[in-house]
């Protein structure tokens, strides 16, 4: 996949806070269009295959759990220098850090439910790409 590519997940605590539409409105005004995009929810063995990278942090556990709770919204979205500018958006993973007018800032609730994710490298945004969706379903 090019590299002008990223994954996101409008994440449960999000999606349970009816914030879908302003984070999808927040990603397109950002520049960002969407190339493919799912509402689901992960089981745990999917969300703790998908944070498999985290397995020795103390808070996996919390996160799978978390992940799992509920629905959430996948998506791949492209733009020029795609992951570093949505890491932008985002903000930090605290959102008591995060810069005012960031996702995460308007819609975060905690460090652990922080309403989105953004890919940390084009490596990554490739692989969870392709964990999430087939080829077919990237238009
Ligand atoms: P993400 O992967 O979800 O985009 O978040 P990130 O890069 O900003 O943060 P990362 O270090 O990759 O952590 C992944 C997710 O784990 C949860 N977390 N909880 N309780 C805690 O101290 C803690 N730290 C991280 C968050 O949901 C974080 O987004
Ligand atoms: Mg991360």
């Amino acid at each position: 996949m090019a590299s002008n590519r990223t994954f996101t997940m409008i994440k449960p605590d999000a999606v349970r806070g009816g914030h879908i539409g302003n984070i999808l409105q927040k990603i397109v005004e950002g520049g960002f269009k969407i190339v493919a995009m799912k509402y689901t929810k992960l089981s745990k063995d999917t969300a703790g295959a998908f944070y498999e990278v985290h397995k020795e942090r103390p808070f996996y556990g919390e996160l799978v759990d978390f992940m799992s709770s509920g629905p959430i919204v996948a998506a791949i979205l492209e733009k020029d220098n795609a992951v570093e500018d949505f890491r932008k958006l985002i903000g930090a993973t605290n959102p008591e850090e995060a810069e005012a007018g960031t996702i995460r800032a308007l819609y975060a609730t905690n460090v652990g439910e922080n309403a989105v994710h953004g890919s940390d490298s084009d490596a990554n945004a490739d692989i969870e790409s392709n964990f999430h969706f087939a080829q077919t379903e990237i238009y």
